[in-house]
């Protein structure tokens, strides 16, 4: 049986924040990036850089879901109705869906080999 909680634990917090700041980044440069007309460069250097810390991040995703899979989430108590519980479970269950698919589909994009961070190049 899952513990009844008021607070999210700090792990689940830091993954969280991890997440927001990764995937806020990597929206905000990848569309700047589609607007971006000439200096090829500095797309290129971007777009090398979003390539290494999203595919960081892939093992860092895995745990959040694992962390929240095994511990559960805080009791909302009388804060929201059962629908808008069923609501906020379905939209994040959505939202983890979108990113798996997200991650799926950058690595399915690449054309070529790559590497993280110039690693073992
Ligand atoms: C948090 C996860 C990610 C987010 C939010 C994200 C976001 C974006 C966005 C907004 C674009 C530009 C729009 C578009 O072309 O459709 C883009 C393009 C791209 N992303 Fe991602 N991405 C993520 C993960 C990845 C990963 C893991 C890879 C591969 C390792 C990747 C590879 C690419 C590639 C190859 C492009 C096309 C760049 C080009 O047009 O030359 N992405 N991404």
């Amino acid at each position: 049986m899952k513990k009844i909680f008021d607070k999210y634990d700090i792990t689940a917090r830091l993954l969280h924040w991890i997440s927001a700041l990764v995937i806020l980044w990597a929206a905000i440069s990848g569309f700047y990036l589609t607007s971006l007309n000439n200096d090829e460069s500095i797309k290129h250097q971007i777009a090398e850089l979003n390539v290494s810390i999203t595919v960081v991040f892939i093992p860092f995703f895995f745990w959040r879901v694992i962390h929240r899979i095994k511990h559960g989430i805080p009791s909302y108590g009388n804060l929201l109705s059962e629908r808008e519980v069923k609501i906020a479970r379905a939209m994040h269950i959505l939202l983890y869906t979108l990113v798996t698919v997200v991650l799926l589909s950058g690595i399915l994009m690449m054309k070529k080999d790559f590497t993280v961070f110039n690693l073992g190049s």
